[in-house]
């Protein structure tokens, strides 16, 4: 009876060789069907017999070398002929083992699970799982999933007819990167991930869209089903249209704000930071009296987001650096006299650029107290498609991008932080082009360091509040290490940097690293896809999304061929260029 339902039968033919040594999870196979190994790519499957009819180990091709040696033939020689040498090959598979699958698990049939439960013996038969085995073991691995726990992501490379699908709820949970070269599929694969979520009754993803390349999404004649926001461009100070996201400098934290103002090479810097506390302080203070705020009164910080007005704080910084002081026989130097100088004309500097205007010249309506709670719950509501909200950040100057997803992040964060834990929904931050605000720790400056901070403490503690980051990102190798070690999920496409391979095998338990060999070889839209959310490490051939990214890779010969260059588009660009908008391109 038995026989006759287990999804693993294997015949002779399918007999690829025994184990010829074991090293703790790694398993060297003496091929002795040499035909089988053409059918044999890396990451294929191979069952090696279990310790009973009714298990087998599941290990992973890694690693296959062919070598041919010269051995004596055992015939002897006839008479005036040379000793004779025939050539003989040895072929070895080495797999990493990875799970056990049971024909029969007490009441369970057809089970598969991570993890080699023992090791398999010397001489064991070890077959290839190919074309019905495989179909059906594939079959088994999705099935696991719980109707509203799956996420489809496409099909598996090893067998096309089986419909890869991962844990939707384990690929949130703890945080995820997709990473990949320029072009492998990376934003395809968002694109994709996100119109999946937008099937959902209440989805909550943040995008961080750095190229505003996600705008299709939510492009309502392109099909498209999310929200949009643009943190405002200068053209967008006078009169704001409704997705024109600000950032009021009064949301700033102290050292946010003081990470862009302050030089801490001026030897003034402390009197500049404590000057600067002290009265943003005050100001704030100013503000909750006015609003009759007495509970935040009592508790409030000079971090926490309290409106306030930045010509007052000017006012009262140049008071500051012009008052004398008071001595017995007339004015004296004043004890902050001249020596907020510098700092003044950073701050001012930075009002005075329209570039910043999204943060230092906010209209009068997000300097009000209630517009926080406002903007905060649009960021953070969920409906259906317009759950998934895309962010364009593509107008914000790149010395002060660190600073805005970092503060924004932390916003998003904190405010889910200090909601009620039973209504709380759980929210997935996705980073796009992360390296360009993510860094490795030792390469950043004051301000990426920062907004690193508050990313960084989002990777650690974020699953318990129901906050994961979603990374992507072309540069492993540039991205802080701290957050991606948290990850706990990767899709990894075609990788053909080997620092950036580096980065991956390193984040992947030791067993597993043989894997990573195929990342160069990836075809466009393939994965690898990496952790808990799936049973096994397989390689995906990702679906197309149905509204596509406006990313797509251009086709220089045929255009050169076709397409003529536009003087009046060139024009436009460079007013674009002057007036820093993108407004008018008819
Ligand atoms: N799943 C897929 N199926 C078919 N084609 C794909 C798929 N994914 C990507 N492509 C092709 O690859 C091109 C580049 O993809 P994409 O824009 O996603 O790259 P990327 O990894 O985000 O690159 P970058 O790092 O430069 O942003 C697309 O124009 C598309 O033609
Ligand atoms: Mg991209």
């Amino acid at each position: 009876m038995i026989e006759t339902t287990a999804a693993l039968q294997f015949t002779e033919t399918e007999l690829l060789g025994k184990v010829a040594v074991v090293d703790t999870s790694r398993v060297t196979i003496n091929v002795s069907n040499s035909v089988l190994l053409t059918r044999l790519g890396i990451g294929n499957l191979i069952a090696v017999r279990g310790s009973t009819e009714r298990e087998y180990l599941i290990a992973v091709a890694e690693r296959v070398t062919r070598s041919v040696r010269d051995e004596l033939a055992e015939d002897l020689p006839e008479d005036g002929e040379d000793t004779r040498l025939v050539s003989t090959p040895t072929d070895l598979v080495r797999g990493a083992l990875i799970g056990t699958f049971r024909t029969v698990d007490g009441e369970k049939k057809n089970t598969f699970k991570r993890g080699a439960d023992s090791f398999p013996q010397i001489d064991r038969d070890c077959y290839v799982i190919d074309a019905a085995n495989l179909q059906r073991f594939m079959g088994i691995l999705g099935a696991d999933y719980p109707e509203n726990e799956r996420l489809k992501l496409g099909i598996f490379v090893a067998d096309r007819s089986a419909e890869a699908i991962i844990s939707g709820d384990k690929f949130f949970q703890r945080h995820a990167a997709i990473l990949g070269s320029t072009g492998s599929g990376k934003s395809y694969a968002v694109a994709l991930i996100l119109e999946r979520a937008s099937k959902l009754k209440h989805p909550n993803i943040i995008v961080f869209d750095m190229h505003g390349e996600y705008a299709p999404l939510a492009n309502v004649e392109k099909a498209g089903f999310a929200s949009r926001f643009r943190i405002a461009g200068p053209g967008d100070l006078e009169n704001p249209a409704d997705d024109a996201l600000f950032l009021p400098y009064w949301l700033l934290n102290r050292d946010e704000m003081l990470s862009m103002i302050l030089d801490r090479s001026d030897q003034n810097a402390p009197n500049q930071a404590s000057r600067f506390t002290l009265h943003v302080r005050t100001l704030k203070q100013k503000t909750l009296e006015s609003e009759k705020k007495a509970e935040v009164l009592k508790t409030f910080t000079v971090d926490s987001p309290v409106p306030y007005s930045i010509k007052d704080l000017i006012t009262l910084l140049h008071t500051d650096n012009t008052t004398k002081g008071v001595g017995k026989t007339g004015p004296v130097k004043g004890e902050w006299e001249d020596k907020l100088t510098r700092f003044l004309s950073r701050l001012e500097a930075k009002l005075d650029d329209r570039r910043y205007g999204f943060m230092f010249t906010p209209p009068p309506k997000a300097n009000e107290y209630g517009w926080l709670a406002a903007q905060v719950g649009r960021l953070l509501a969920s409906n259906g498609g317009k759950g998934i909200k895309v962010i364009d950040f593509s107008e914000v100057p790149s010395d002060v991008l660190p600073v805005v997803t970092g503060t924004l992040a932390r916003l998003l964060y904190d405010v889910q932080f200090w909601t009620d834990p039973g209504k709380r929904t759980p929210v997935t931050l996705l980073c796009d082009e992360a390296h360009l605000y993510l860094p490795v720790r030792d390469d950043a400056d004051a301000v990426q360091r920062q907004a690193l901070g508050a990313f960084e403490r989002i990777a650690k503690e974020g699953r318990k509040y129901g906050f994961s980051l979603l990374v992507v990102s072309q540069r492993p190798s540039d991205v802080s290490r701290t957050i991606l070690s948290q990850c706990n999920n990767f899709l990894s496409l075609r990788l053909t940097n080997d620092s950036d391979q580096a980065v991956i095998t390193r984040l992947m338990p030791d067993s597993l690293a043989g894997l990573t060999s195929i990342l160069p070889l990836l075809d466009t839209g393939e994965a690898l896809m990496l952790g808990d959310a799936v049973l096994l490490p397989s390689r995906i051939r990702l679906d197309k999304p149905a509204v596509t990214p406006d990313s797509a890779t251009r086709d220089f010969w045929k255009e050169w061929g076709s397409q003529a260059s536009d003087a009046d588009a060139i024009n436009l660009a460079v007013e674009a260029l002057r007036s820093q908008t993108r407004g008018k391109t008819a």
